[in-house]
């Protein structure tokens, strides 16, 4: 066990992945099935952290307590800080300190997935003992987030999405701190985008003289907030699957990593892995094909499907070609009738939604 305490900011606006979390949290969309929020929940359950605080915005807040519960499933103790509005990471470190006190703390973006989980990073902050211990890795789009430029084993500057990054290392959102950000969240001002940002903080512990130590990430990591990224997210953990045939096979076949959850039926089809099947769901005459997720009470029908995402609910019927690295949200139906004259597309689809026709 460690004294470490976790800290998951699953608050926020979640604007990017409209209209899928809409009128979700998107720390809930899943990935395998199973929503982005848990898989930080069980790292910092795997890396002996007993007490997690998470940051919940008012409008999504009921959602996330309705689905982590307690803790006791994840053999974590959760408290829930709601944070009014979203007015930034570090805004965010300030709303939980009543619940992280000067106690050292593990954050984690509820919408961060991190191969290898925070175990060794628990281990290397707790020996190495800095004011901050930050994760980075190189990526092609460095604009798009927190930047480091470092020398030798310090961080020597940070930048929250600079137009002209200096460097490739994104931060990743995992951070391990000392109570000492506090007193940094407090000393900055808002930034460009009004948000009190949690690098801005850090390198003010770097103005300071405080040790900020980088951590490069070995493994993948995904921020999960854009559809794509979603998609490979799901790809990764589906590589990673155990095969559990649970549900009901009738003259089908499975090939590969597949997990078919208890409840679910498979009449004359085919699943070949990695790919997911939740509880309740219905496959008829159908193909699903590598890296899809198919949540819970679903019924796909006459249909081939690939590198998919389809949320509960969901309904696929008598498409004529292959869907393909798409997303579909909650009770989304999408069906074909195929004796109907002229044949026609006909579309009821939400504000923000993309149809591609291939
Ligand atoms: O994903 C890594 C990036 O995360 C870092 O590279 C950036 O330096 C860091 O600022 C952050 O950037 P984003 O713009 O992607 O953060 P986002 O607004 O998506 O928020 C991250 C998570 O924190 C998300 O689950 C929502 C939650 N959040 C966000 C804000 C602004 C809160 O709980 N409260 C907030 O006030």
């Amino acid at each position: 066990m460690t004294a470490l305490k976790g800290l998951i900011l699953s608050g926020g606006k979640g604007t990017r992945l409209r209209p899928i979390t809409h009128t979700s949290a998107k720390q809930l969309v899943p990935v395998a099935n199973k929503p982005v929020l848990f898989y930080g929940i069980e790292a910092m359950a795997a890396a002996g952290i007993e007490q997690v605080g998470i940051i919940i915005a008012p409008e999504t807040g009921d959602e996330i307590r309705a689905a982590a519960g307690d803790g006791s499933r994840f053999g974590v103790e959760i408290t829930y800080i709601v944070q009014d509005e979203p007015a930034g990471l570090a805004h965010a470190v300030l709303t939980a300190e009543p619940f992280l006190g000067r106690d050292p703390f593990v954050m984690y973006l509820g919408d961060n997935l991190l191969q290898g989980g925070i175990k060794e990073l628990v281990a290397q902050f707790e020996s190495a003992n800095p004011e901050a211990l930050i994760l980075l890795t190189p990526v092609p789009d460095p604009e798009h987030y927190g930047v480091a430029e470092l020398d030798g084993d310090r961080v020597v500057a940070l930048a929250e999405k600079p137009p002209e990054p200096k460097t490739n290392l994104a931060l990743v959102g995992v951070y391990l701190f000392s109570p000492v950000i506090h007193d940094a969240a407090r000393a900055i001002e808002p930034s460009a985008r009004g948000e009190l940002e949690i690098t801005d903080a850090i390198q003010h512990l770097v103005d300071k003289g405080a040790r900020v130590e980088p951590h490069i990430v070995e493994g993948w990591w995904k921020d999960t907030g854009r559809l794509d990224d979603m998609l490979e997210a799901n790809r990764l953990i589906l590589d990673n699957l155990q095969t559990r045939v649970e549900g009901e096979l009738i003259e089908s076949t499975v090939e590969g990593r597949v997990v078919i959850e208890k409840g679910a039926v498979l009449e004359r089809s085919a699943v070949r892995g990695p790919a997911i099947i939740g509880a309740g769901t219905r496959l008829i005459d159908c193909y699903v094909g590598p890296y899809s997720a198919i949540a819970e009470d679903c019924v796909v029908e006459a249909a081939e499907i690939e590198h998919s995402i389809l949320l509960a609910g969901s309904k696929v019927r008598h498409l004529e070609g292959r869907m393909e690295s798409s997303l579909l949200g909650r009770n989304v139906t999408i069906s074909r009738d195929e004796g109907r004259q002229p044949r026609a597309y006909r579309f009821m689809v939400g504000d923000n939604s993309e149809i591609g026709i291939l």
